[in-house]
């Protein structure tokens, strides 16, 4: 089964020129502690943005391209989605905008760090969804260096 990861802003934004808009210590660590040990699925600019290989995950970049790093490469998303979709293993979602677009249909469970703030030169944004068709339960609250946040767990219904 699938599950989407990401920290957006008021106006769902999640990215500018290949890198995050929010740092977020407690945020941080809920990624962390939610995909330790699990797949993680990401866009070939996602990866390339990251400093290294995310620890005691299997790394699994989404491109048409072959290049030495990650764990994995998925050419044949369809085929990933078909394999990976009704299994038990929470496979995690993790970015960026083009990648969380292509599973948010296939999503059980969107784990949401919404961040009271904006960004007005974001290039990159989480797609829109019908939160409605969701079961909503708060996480937890909380502000760091006067930023609001908000955990939101997501779950289809
Ligand atoms: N706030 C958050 O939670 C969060 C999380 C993650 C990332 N981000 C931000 O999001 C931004 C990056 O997002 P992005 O939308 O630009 O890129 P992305 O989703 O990370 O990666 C896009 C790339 O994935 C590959 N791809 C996409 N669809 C494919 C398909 N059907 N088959 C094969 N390959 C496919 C393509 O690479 P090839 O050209 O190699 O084929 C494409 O260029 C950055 O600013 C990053 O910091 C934010």
């Amino acid at each position: 089964m699938f599950s989407i990861i990401a920290a957006v802003g008021k106006n769902n934004e999640i990215g500018k020129n290949n890198k995050l808009l929010f740092h977020i210590k407690d945020d941080m660590e809920f990624f962390r502690e939610k995909t330790i040990g699990h797949k993680v699925v990401m866009g070939y600019n996602t990866w390339n943005s990251l400093p290294s290989k995310l620890k005691d995950r299997k790394n699994m970049v989404v491109s048409e391209l072959d290049f030495d790093g990650p764990d994995y490469i998925i050419h044949d998303i369809d085929k990933f989605i078909q394999e990976n979709e009704k299994t038990e293993e929470e496979v995690f979602i993790i970015g960026g905008g083009m990648i969380y677009k292509l599973f948010l249909p296939y999503a059980k469970t969107i784990y949401l760090t919404e961040i009271d703030a904006s960004d007005s030169e974001a290039t990159t944004f989480f797609p829109d969804f019908d939160k409605t068709k969701y079961y909503k339960t708060i996480l937890h609250e909380g502000s760091e260096n006067d930023l609001g946040y908000t955990i939101v767990k997501y779950e289809k219904s």
